[in-house]
């Protein structure tokens, strides 16, 4: 549904809670600038008891498209009138798209994760032996794409071993991916791959995890960006990581493959993320 530069607007939103901080509307007026679309983009505040309200509101008033963030991922696949192949796998729903008969629902998460590895930090993703820590929204979200992204056996690790479980049979390849326990984590030797998936450090703090997960060739990716990446990506260069990775290149591929969906053109992302990385100075990688 590209727009003109004589039609009305179209209208975008990321709905979250809080969502205040997010990224999301700056991140599309820049892309739309770039790809000379006009577009309207907010950011909705959606408790999750208010947020089918706030959705059906929004598509009565024109709404197009919307991203969704944390906590409303798994909630958001409710609200679907048809679903595509990575939201279906992952059971968790990051865009959405105005149909005529309903929503639309996507996952870019991990399409954007995986383009961020391999092509703004060059990592070659195959035959990686795998750790997933987390089994919320944000786990579920990177799973499918790491999986077609042909990395080798994936751990799941996570505080509620059901929520492993679920996520581990929802991928439905049990030769490859191994649900384990917190405790099982000091006997499983070195990864190539650690992916920090919860929202732990939002809280309590990180999980306890042995140094002898990382090795000298290990890239260690954090899925949040800003403060809450600091307590991981310092315990992964702590433990010798060749690489320390957050989530902001993710957050930026990710907005670029949801705008792919709504606009069918792809956006540069240099310039967006190059920006953003400059106003996280304090946050720069390590690679
Ligand atoms: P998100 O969409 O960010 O993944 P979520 O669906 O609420 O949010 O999931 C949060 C993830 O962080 C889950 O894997 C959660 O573990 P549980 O399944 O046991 O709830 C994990 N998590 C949150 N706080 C944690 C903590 N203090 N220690 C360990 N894991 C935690």
């Amino acid at each position: 549904m590209p727009a003109t530069a004589s039609d009305t607007p179209l209208r975008f939103a990321v709905f979250g809670h809080p969502v205040a901080h997010s990224l999301s509307p700056g991140i599309h007026a820049s892309f739309a600038r770039e790809r000379s679309i006009r577009l309207d983009y907010t950011a909705i505040d959606a408790p999750p008891e208010a947020f089918p309200d706030l959705l059906a509101r929004f598509a009565a008033e024109g709404g197009s498209g919307a991203n969704i963030t944390l906590p409303l991922k798994q909630q958001a696949l409710a609200v679907c009138r048809s679903l595509g192949e990575h939201a279906r796998r992952s059971g968790a729903v990051n865009t959405l798209t105005r149909r005529d008969d309903g929503w639309h629902g996507d996952n870019t998460d991990g399409r954007g994760l995986v383009r961020d590895l391999t092509e703004r930090h060059g990592l070659d993703l195959r035959q990686r032996r795998s750790l997933l820590i987390g089994a919320g929204g944000a786990a579920r979200g990177v799973a499918p794409a790491l999986l077609d992204a042909g990395i080798g056996d994936l751990y799941v690790v996570n505080r509620t071993p059901d929520n492993t479980d679920a996520l581990a049979d929802a991928l439905g390849e049990p030769a490859r991916v191994h649900p384990r326990y917190f405790q099982d984590l000091a006997a499983l030797g070195e990864f190539d791959l650690i992916v920090q998936a919860t929202s732990a450090a939002r809280g309590s703090g990180l999980p306890d995890l042995p140094m002898s997960l990382v090795g000298t060739r290990t890239a260690a990716v954090e899925l949040n960006y800003g403060e809450v990446a600091i307590p991981f990506l310092a315990w992964s260069r702590a433990a010798g990581a060749r690489h320390a990775i957050d989530g902001l290149g993710m957050l930026v591929e990710q907005a670029a493959e949801s705008f792919h969906v709504w606009h069918g053109v792809r956006p540069q992302t240099d310039a967006v993320y190059a920006t953003l990385r400059g106003r996280q100075a304090t946050l720069v990688t390590a690679d």
